[in-house]
């Protein structure tokens, strides 16, 4: 049984104020870790503050990192500092990152194996555009992503790491891939993890869905035999909506 993680990540969005707000009222009452994985992936200054009122079944997550150590790189942040501060999972290769910062599948290769550097979860994001879509080549599409997102790491690190599915025509568009195209995609990158490694650790990695992710059709996404769980923007953003996304997680 692979144990669900929904992931709310906030892009550039709250205020200081607002996270802690925002935590204060979740704390208590996402699911038991134990059960269901619930992060929240705010901008890089708050992260601290809100690692240091994170309860017991919250984490913390950042939006992106850059892949080396230290170095001149003017506004970049680091895989050391983010552990450094107890940061545990990392949002990787978002669609948005590769196509207004130019973010590569190579970068973020580099960036998968430097948060396992520093003991990171890496949720390691893929997806189409409407185009290849359209075009019927959304797998090939996918598999060439995954494939090199994932070069070089052992399975025991697949295990332990989190791909999302996010296509890109359903990012913030309120257009969600139905719950069948949803989950036949993912089963294919579940395929491509089988060729790369073992069935093992293709039953291992956790595979997200997002993409308009919400109250309204979260549970109908979440029974889908391989969707492990949500990679949520829009509506990760309201504590309510939050809470009611983690608690589907649990049936
Ligand atoms: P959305 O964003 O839920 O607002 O579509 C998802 C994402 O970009 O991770």
């Amino acid at each position: 049984m692979r144990k669900p993680i929904i992931a709310g990540n906030w892009k550039m969005n709250k205020n200081r104020d607002e996270a802690l707000q925002f935590i204060y009222n979740v704390n208590m009452k996402v699911p038991s870790n134990a059960l269901v994985e619930t992060v929240v992936c705010a901008q890089a200054p708050i992260l601290r503050d809100l690692v240091k009122r994170q309860g017991d079944n919250l984490r913390v997550g950042a939006q992106t990192m850059h892949y080396l150590d230290n170095g001149a790189y003017t506004g970049e942040v680091s895989a050391q500092l983010l552990e450094n501060i107890g940061v545990t999972y990392v949002v990787l290769g978002h669609s948005e990152r590769r196509a207004y910062y130019n973010e590569t599948d190579s970068d973020v290769n580099k960036k998968v194996h430097q948060a396992f550097r520093y003991g990171l979860t890496p949720i390691m994001c893929c997806g189409e555009e409407l185009a290849i879509r359209e075009a019927g080549t959304t797998d090939a599409f996918v598999k060439e992503q995954v494939v090199a997102g994932l070069k070089g790491l052992g399975s025991e690190q697949v295990k332990e790491m989190v791909i999302a599915y996010e296509p890109i025509w359903a990012i913030g568009t309120g257009k969600t891939a139905t719950s069948e195209m949803a989950n036949d995609t993912i089963k294919a990158i579940r395929n491509v993890v089988k060729g790369l490694y073992d069935n093992e650790t293709a039953e291992a990695v956790r595979i997200q869905y997002g993409g308009s992710v919400k109250p309204a059709n979260v549970d109908e996404l979440l029974s889908m035999s391989d969707i492990d769980g949500a990679l949520v923007g829009g509506a990760s953003l309201d504590a309510e909506s939050f809470l009611i996304l983690a608690n589907a997680a649990l049936k």
